[in-house]
């Protein structure tokens, strides 16, 4: 056949394949082992020196012509069938997501961050301390001195004697009062501060577990006096409990870094086996309170004939409890996906006072 002939006839067939699979079949019907042009190419064996001189670059710019148009239907063909996967494979994104929630938000997550929401609006700025801390902080500087009986109330767990901080006993943390100290240390009033976080204490039943979280706040200025205090927790209280009529009751008590030193109970009721806030039925003893002892204030350096200030300290755990109705603090901490399920929140439904502290 001439080459003219076969290569107008190959190059029709390339450009008429309708798939990669036809055209693959074209392909070895021209360059396979006993493919029309690879059988053309082998005939260049036999040919005189002067015949191959002349059929050779014939023969050659043949084969690369067939190759070439292989080439780009196969391209072409490719592009085609990628453009039909993206079209059948389309998702339609403005359809609404499934609801299928995997995880959720503790209740101790949740109410520490109803916690921030709530202060921040009152101009309160959330402060960190370790939990591993030093005993100077957790006890001496909050007028806990080493013979001082209320060391015994704080089940301490202690580290054994580090050489590596200088020869002092560091401790777990028994209340989050040692972050008042860090940052009054650190700090020059005034001074508006929660601090939320975990604390330790060797303890173990229905209403105590060796680990739990407190929320301390602290206020330092000129001029504070128990008003602000009940004040400011009575405001934190209503907001937090998105009630009106929640009664407190202060009571006289006892902390060796605070005088006075006030306990605050929140009154409730039972209404159809419920416990409701408000009313003056019942009282629970919520927090530790009080004004900071003038001591606490010269450990950090602060005058107390200039300034002065209050201190609280929450159960975060028993405010979950009490807000959303759970009934044994060990559950918080046993990590049962079921319990989760059931008393976790939605991770997009953040609090905020605008749109409702809870969910
Ligand atoms: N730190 C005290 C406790 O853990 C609570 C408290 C904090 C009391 C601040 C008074 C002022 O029991």
């Amino acid at each position: 056949m001439e080459i003219s002939q076969l290569e107008t006839e190959t190059l029709t067939a390339i450009a008429a394949a309708g798939s990669l699979e036809t055209l693959d079949s074209v392909r070895v019907a021209a360059l396979g082992k006993q493919g029309s042009v690879s059988l053309l190419l082998k005939t260049m064996g036999q040919m005189s020196p002067e015949e191959r001189q002349i059929q050779g670059p014939l023969l050659n710019g043949l084969r690369e012509s067939v190759t070439a148009a292989l080439a780009a239907r196969k391209a072409v063909l490719e592009a085609a069938a990628l453009d039909q996967r993206l079209a059948s494979e389309r998702l339609d994104m403005s359809l609404p997501a499934p609801h299928a929630p995997t995880g959720s938000i503790h209740p101790v997550s949740q109410v520490m961050d109803e916690l921030a929401e709530i202060f921040a609006d009152m101009g309160f700025a959330v402060a960190q301390g370790p939990e591993i801390e030093d005993d100077w902080r957790n006890f001496t500087a909050l007028n806990i001195p080493e013979t001082h009986p209320a060391r015994a109330m704080h089940d301490t767990f202690y580290f054994g004697l580090n050489d590596a901080a200088g020869g002092k006993r560091m401790l777990l943390r028994t209340h989050t009062s040692p972050v008042q100290i860090r940052t009054m240390t650190s700090q020059r009033p005034p001074i508006r501060i929660i601090a939320p976080g975990r604390v330790y204490r060797s303890d173990s039943d229905a209403t105590h577990t060796p680990m739990f979280h407190q929320v301390e706040g602290l206020v330092i200025d000129k001029g504070i006096h128990l008003g602000h205090l009940k004040w400011t927790l009575e405001t934190f209280l209503k907001a937090f409990f998105e009630r009106d009529d929640v009664t407190l009751r202060l009571r006289p008590s006892y902390f060796p870094f605070t005088e006075p030193s006030v306990e605050v109970d929140v009154g409730y009721a039972w209404i159809n086996g419920k416990r409701v806030m408000g009313g003056s039925e019942n009282w629970m003893e919520l927090l530790g309170s009080g004004m900071v002892h003038p001591k606490v204030l010269t450990h950090c350096g602060i005058d107390p004939m200039v300034y002065s200030g209050f201190a609280f300290g929450v159960g975060v755990d028993r405010l979950a409890m009490l807000k959303y109705g759970m009934d044994d603090l060990r559950a918080f901490f046993d990590g049962d996906a079921r319990w989760l399920a059931h008393y976790g929140f939605d991770a997009l439904d953040v609090p905020t006072l605008s749109g409702g502290v809870s969910p």
